[in-house]
C-alpha cells in the first residue's frame, strides 16, 4: 500500500530554521526515517513538500486513488488553510495530522487548526520521532479499518455517529 507524505511551507528549511523549536534535522532525513518506517511495514512512501497552498491541494488531489493514507505537516497552513481542509476533506483514505511541535503549548495563533476536523488523528510535539510515529499510526489505522468497521476514534467514526 501507498502513503503520502506532505510537508508544508518552510518545512525545507529545517534543520537551519529556529532549532530550538524544531531541532537541527533537515527535512530529508525525516523523510528518510519516514520512508524506512513505512517501508518495514511492507509500504511505500512518496513525499512532496511546497511553499504554495495551491500545490499541496493539488497533492491531496492526486493522492485520491492511489494512496491509503496522508501524513500531512502543513506548516502555517495548518492554522489557515480552509483549501487544504477541503481537499483532505475528500480524501478518502486515512489523515494523519503532523507536527514537530507540540502548537498547543506555543502562540494562540498555532491553537487552531483546520486539519483536525478532517483528520483522523494528530501527532504532535515529538520532534523528528514523529515521522515514524504518524506512518506507524497511518498504516495500523488502514490495516485496521480493512479488518472491520469498528476501529474507535477517527474522522469517519465520528461522521458515522453525528448521522
Ligand atoms: C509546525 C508547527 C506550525 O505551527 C509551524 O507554522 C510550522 C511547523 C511543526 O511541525 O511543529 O511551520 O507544523
Amino acid at each position: 500500500m501507498h502513503l503520502i507524505l506532505l510537508s508544508g511551507p518552510n518545512l525545507d528549511l529545517l534543520g537551519d530554521r529556529e532549532p530550538g523549536v524544531y531541532g537541527r534535522e533537515r527535512l530529508e532525513d525525516h523523510v528518510a526515517r519516514a520512508a524506512a518506517t513505512a517501508e518495514s511495514l511492507g509500504w511505500t512512501l512518496e513525499h512532496h513538500q511546497s511553499n504554495h497552498e495551491g500545490e499541496l491541494v493539488e497533492a491531496v488531489h492526486a493522492a485520491r486513488g492511489r494512496a491509503a493514507a496522508v501524513v500531512v505537516n502543513a506548516g502555517a497552513l495548518t492554522h489557515t488553510s480552509w483549501s487544504l481542509h477541503d481537499a483532505l476533506g475528500a480524501f478518502d483514505g486515512v489523515v494523519v495530522e503532523l507536527h514537530l511541535s507540540n502548537p498547543a503549548a506555543r502562540e494562540p495563533f498555532r491553537r487552531t487548526s483546520v486539519v483536525a476536523p478532517v483528520a483522523d488523528g494528530l501527532v504532535a510535539g515529538m520532534g523528528g520521532l514523529g515521522y515514524e510515529l504518524s506512518v506507524i499510526a497511518a498504516v495500523r489505522l488502514v490495516e485496521a479499518r480493512a479488518a472491520g468497521p469498528a476501529v474507535p476514534g477517527g474522522r469517519r467514526n465520528q461522521v458515522e455517529e453525528e448521522v
